[in-house]
């Protein structure tokens, strides 16, 4: 199993994702201000990652503070964890760990020294309780997933692995279920531009683990499905309203209407941490725009005139309608049914 973020003891060690599949290589993190660099370009990346890394970038932080006194204290991690907040908007579960590492200091009777050591503790159960959770979300998710009479080819988008989780994976943690349990006979896995964490992600995953994938390019999807080849279709989420109005990676929304359009069902896979009750629907998600370079550029090859405008959305939301079911670690629900069934339910 592949772990991104990793605790050393005095560090935190993330997979450098920017650098697969030519280089695995780990980035040794001392720093709460390197944490938020590292969130920021995406060396860490996919929802639940990164609020596992953040959850470790706010002890990271607890640590450099330098007083005894309490209300000093607090002041100043609340600066920490505004300093990490800042990092990338969509994803909640970064705003849900940074908030829980900060409920939990306020929270803790004793010494500044105590609080530093329960906040360490914190952000260990927060990654070991989303390894679990990823799971349980790959089990039930499975459970939920069509009965056919062939085994199942399931299409993702992005990187919903366990490189974007504490471990597992969200809807790669269904796959994987699906390949332990002999139900998977192949993955297919769009490239997803424009910074191709499928290709670069997603397959390079799967060949780790030997679980069958095909490459496709995010244009193809739409073909395979009319030729046959797709069962379901299984995505991730960076935020999902109560309404299951879902943000996640740019394209996931078009490939929502095109397996409406060829009777597919759509899962999405997230923790219950990812649904954010206090948005009513999609539209009051924030869309992270990132820079243009990743449009106009393909490594180091300019593909594009100069003169001309970029609009470089990394998120799109897809309406709760087009979505079958949301697998969390409670299990699958309708989107309609998300807030009656789970909200105030604990999430881990
Ligand atoms: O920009 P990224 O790579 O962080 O986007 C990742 C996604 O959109 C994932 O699908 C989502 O975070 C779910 S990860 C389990």
């Amino acid at each position: 199993m592949l772990y991104p973020v990793m605790w050393q003891g005095d560090r935190v060690s993330l997979i450098d994702q920017n650098r697969l599949p030519a280089m695995y290589a780990r980035v040794e993190i001392r720093r709460s201000e390197d944490m938020a660099v590292a969130i920021k370009t995406m060396i860490v990346r996919g929802a639940p990652a990164i609020g596992v890394a953040a959850a470790y970038g706010m002890y990271l932080g607890a640590r450099e503070i330098q007083t005894n006194k309490r209300e000093d204290f607090l002041a100043q991690l609340a600066k920490v964890g505004d300093l990490l907040k800042a990092t990338r908007p969509t994803a909640v579960n970064l705003f849900w760990a940074i908030d829980r590492m900060l409920k939990t200091a306020r929270q803790t009777v004793g010494s500044v020294e105590a609080i530093k050591t329960v906040m360490l503790e914190t952000a260990q159960n927060i990654q070991e309780e989303d390894l679990q959770t990823c799971q349980a979300i790959g089990d039930r998710g499975l459970e939920a997933l069509p009965n056919t009479p062939n085994k199942l080819r399931l299409l993702t988008h992005c990187n919903a692995g366990a490189l974007a989780t504490a471990g597992y994976g969200t809807a790669l943690g269904i796959v994987r279920s699906a390949w332990r349990d002999r139900r998977l006979e192949r993955l297919y896995a769009d490239e997803t531009r424009p910074r191709l964490q499928g290709a670069k992600l997603t397959s390079w995953e799967c060949a780790q683990d030997g679980i069958p994938v095909t490459l496709i390019t995010d244009s193809m999807a739409a073909h395979c499905m009319q030729r046959g080849l797709i069962d379901a279709v299984v995505v991730g989420a960076d935020r999902i309203a109560a309404n299951g109005d879902t943000a996640n990676k740019i394209g996931t929304y078009s490939l929502a209407i095109v397996a409406r359009a060829h009777s597919i069902p759509f899962f999405v896979a997230a923790p219950l941490s990812t649904v954010d009750f206090g948005l009513p629907d999609g539209t009051g998600i924030p869309i992270e725009e990132r820079d243009p370079s990743e449009i106009y550029q393909i490594g180091e090859t300019r593909i594009a005139p100069t003169d001309i405008e970029f609009y470089n959305p990394s998120f799109d939301v897809t309406p709760a309608a087009l979505i079958t079911a949301i697998v969390t670690e409670y299990g699958s629900v309708a989107p309609a049914d998300l807030k009656t069934q789970l909200q105030g339910k604990p999430s881990g």
